[in-house]
């Protein structure tokens, strides 16, 4: 868990980076699943980094000159939270979530002008939600209209989601521990998934089978839709129907991590579902490994970010070569483009909060950005050899391996969260043995 220090800690270097003016962060509302229910409300990654708040209709107002935050949320409410759960309240806020002041939320509109009112500088993030544009826009033509007031309203908008973003791509310990937690359950969810799949079994059994693992082990669930792609379906980047019946010779590619106190683990582990490879298999395995060991060598302080892709680009064009999937010069193949219809995907993202975590991947200049201690990525490599793809024996059709692992980078090289999934060959024959 992160605790209210941390959150306090968060907020100081926030207004540190802002340096002046007010900053909003509003909510993601709750989006409806059909006409009369929710999807479960995952709480606003932004604003919870800087709060710990996790409900949804909240408004945070974030003085950087006087250091302290207002929030607007739901007030209590018995009747509402007999339907649909506890609400920290007015009260909550100010107790649990250190804000200065709180106040519910249907004083906005009355309240925002005060607090926005003798700002040069408004931070907020136009472009996210219309209806946070539409609060803004109202309260600053309030200002124009009101334009002998002595304390004019802010004139510079600047964007908070640059700041924060960045604060966000720096894990702290805290956060490493729980991300570190979040792999180790992804992982035995993976271990579980490899001892289970076989021929015969479905799809949708091994994604319950994961996703209970997740549950029992606490984390809220999974941190994006599973993928369990059998046989062809591996091909297919984001296959979540996972209603397939398992056959023999397939591999299975499984593509799930979980969310533990609102953070993401991303793991991809690629294993015959009979406990044998086929030659061409294991061919095509073994390459994704050496590509994704090369890569995750590649995760040190001072490389760029996109250096793990080219290596793991050039052991599989290597390896395609050899195999004669490739043909022609090296160079000329790296040169080029030919070798897309197989590496259908980069190798890397960040990760925290957010599966696919927020932050630049090129510095000011446009170029790729160089890794720096406390930064978390993800290092996935993947050969897939689609169905109807012409110009390649049949033998090879069908095969998807991709092997992802979760990289913090450290002062003293790359740390694999998610190393408790196994990926070396003997490994993973020596779970999936049926
Ligand atoms: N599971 C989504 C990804 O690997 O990026
Ligand atoms: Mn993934
Ligand atoms: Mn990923």
């Amino acid at each position: 868990m992160i605790t209210k220090d941390v959150f306090a800690r968060r907020r100081e270097r926030f207004y540190d980076g802002l340096g002046e003016g007010v900053a909003l962060l509003f909510a993601a509302p709750e989006a409806l699943y059909g006409h009369d229910t929710h999807y479960r409300y995952r709480p606003d990654p932004d604003l919870f980094y800087l709060t710990g708040f996790a409900e949804p209709e909240a408004v945070g107002v974030f003085d950087a000159e006087k250091r302290r935050y207002s929030l607007f949320v739901r007030p209590r409410d018995r009747e509402r939270e007999t339907w649909d759960g506890r609400r920290a309240g007015v009260k909550g806020a100010v107790d649990t979530h250190g804000a200065w002041k709180a106040h519910p939320i249907s004083e906005l509109a009355e309240r925002l002008p005060e607090l926005v009112r003798g700002h040069v500088v408004l931070h907020h993030a136009w472009g996210l939600s219309e209806a946070s544009d539409r609060v803004v826009s109202t309260v600053l033509s309030r200002f124009r209209r009101e334009a002998r007031d002595p304390r004019p309203g802010p004139s510079l908008q600047k964007d908070p989601l640059h700041v924060l973003h960045e604060l966000r791509l720096f894990k702290e310990p805290e956060e490493v521990a729980v991300m570190q937690r979040s792999a180790d359950i992804a992982a035995q969810g993976h271990r579980e998934a490899m001892k289970a799949a076989r021929p015969g079994r479905h799809e949708y059994e091994i994604e319950g089978l994961l996703e209970r693992t997740f549950r029992a082990a606490g984390a809220s669930g999974p941190a994006y839709a599973s993928i369990v792609a059998s046989g062809a379906n591996a091909t297919i980047l984001h296959y979540v129907e996972n209603r397939r019946r398992i056959e023999a010779d397939d591999l299975v590619l499984v593509d799930a991590g979980c969310e533990l106190h609102g953070y993401a683990s991303d793991i991809t582990r690629t294993f015959p579902a009979s406990g044998r490879f086929t030659k061409e298999q294991k061919r095509v395995y073994e390459i994704v490994l050496a590509a994704q060991k090369a890569a995750i060598a590649k995760a040190v302080v001072g490389n760029r970010y996109i250096d793990a892709h080219d290596v793991a680009r050039e052991t599989m064009v290597d390896g395609l070569l050899d195999l004669g999937l490739l043909k022609g010069r090296r160079a000329k193949i790296l040169a080029g483009t030919s070798d897309k219809k197989f590496l259908l995907h980069r190798t890397s993202h960040w990760l925290g909060l957010d599966v696919h975590d927020r932050g630049r991947y090129n510095d000011e200049k446009g170029e790729p950005r160089l890794l720096e201690p406390g930064m978390v990525l993800t290092v996935e490599p993947g050969l897939y050899f689609r169905e109807d793809e012409k110009g390649v024996p049949k033998e090879w059709l069908g095969i998807g391996v991709r092997i992802e692992d979760d990289v913090l980078v450290t002062q003293t090289g790359p740390r694999v969260l998610s190393e408790k999934a196994p990926k070396e060959l003997d490994a993973v024959l020596a779970l999936t043995a049926r």
